[in-house]
């Protein structure tokens, strides 16, 4: 895929995602006015969204039709950023700046950070699940929230079910949550290999190989094709991973949107503390290319998603 070609879609399917997930945000009103705004702030600070656009390109590539997949983009994204306005607190990471921004508990005090992310996740669900009240067709989905009908067939219903569980488990303590508690209690303590893959593989991994399937599933991909993208997701995911701890150590807060040094100041152990800089671009390459093999040999393809997995290799935010 020619580079501009690439740029120019990447811009608008992120544009389209920005529009679904500002349909599942709150109105700014109301006796907890301040925990919306702390919400909106946080959601709609920037960042990559590539979660949401995994979901959509794997929902396209097994012939999804209609919007089943956007309640699941939006629903994605605001787990992920109640990940990250939590990793950010005093009590984890303690950092200041994210995605260009004074961090959530810098602008609103900790508590309304905490509750903020803890509504995300919450939130995040009831996103996700309001896919139920769509037929899949063009013209039924958002609207009014509360005249939603429980309108789709029993075949979809039983898709959203399992993307549902399969977001519930992937972020939860055998998921993205379970990587975290490792990831903060370990903090400042020399790591095995074997721990800090497991590290990786959870807090950074599970919401890459969930993205990956929902959208799968939710299209009614083949089984064998499900089980490749969870693979995929994990070696994207670990990639992924590498790729932020090369860049804490190499790039600018300017440019990251983010504290470089964050590790170091935690006395966290990377894979570049283990193995250094070369050796960590290397394996995020070895990764990588393993991940657009398997990919290859999917039962259907998606040049723009092949192209955005291959792209993460040289990410510099
Ligand atoms: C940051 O994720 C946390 C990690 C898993 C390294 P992203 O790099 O996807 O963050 P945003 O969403 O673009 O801000
Ligand atoms: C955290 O890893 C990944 C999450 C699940 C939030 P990091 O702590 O390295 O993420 P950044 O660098 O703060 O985004
Ligand atoms: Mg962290
Ligand atoms: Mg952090
Ligand atoms: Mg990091």
């Amino acid at each position: 895929m020619e580079k501009m070609d690439f740029e120019r879609e990447l811009n608008r399917r992120r544009d389209h995602v920005n529009e679904v997930i500002r349909s599942y945000l709150p109105a700014e009103e109301g006796f907890q006015k301040t925990l919306f705004e702390a919400v909106n702030y946080s959601m709609l600070a920037g960042g990559k969204r590539l979660r949401p656009l995994m979901i959509e390109c794997t929902y396209e590539m097994f012939g999804g039709q209609g919007r089943l997949a956007e309640p699941f983009m939006a629903g994605m994204e605001m787990i992920h950023t109640h990940s990250l306005i939590h990793d950010d607190l005093p009590a984890m990471d303690n950092d200041e700046y994210r995605r260009g921004m004074k961090t959530t508990h810098i602008m609103y005090g900790e508590a309304i950070a905490i509750l903020a992310g803890d509504a995300l996740l919450s939130s995040g669900y009831a996103a996700a699940a309001s896919a139920f009240s769509m037929s899949g067709s063009l013209e039924d989905t958002r609207g009014d929230r509360e005249k939603r009908a429980v309108c789709c067939g029993a075949e979809t219903g039983l898709r959203i079910a399992r993307a549902l569980r399969i977001l519930a488990l992937k972020s939860g303590m055998d998921g993205m949550i379970g990587g975290q508690s490792c990831d903060v209690e370990y903090d400042g303590r020399a790591l095995s290999e074997g721990q800090l893959d497991f590290i990786y593989r959870y807090k950074t991994g599970a919401l890459i190989e969930a993205s990956l399937m929902i959208g799968a599933i939710l299209a009614g991909a083949p089984e064998e094709d499900v089980a490749k993208l969870e693979a995929i997701g994990t070696d994207v995911g670990v990639a992924f991973q590498i790729r932020d701890d090369i860049l804490d150590q190499v790039s600018t807060t300017g440019e990251l949107g983010k504290p470089v040094g964050s590790d170091e100041k935690n006395h966290k152990t990377t894979y570049v503390t283990l193995h250094g800089l070369k050796e960590a671009e290397r394996q995020v390459e070895l990764l990588s290319g393993r991940a657009i093999d398997s990919f290859d040999t999917l039962s259907a393809q998606h040049p723009f998603l092949r192209e955005l997995l291959k792209q993460l290799i040289k990410r510099t935010k």
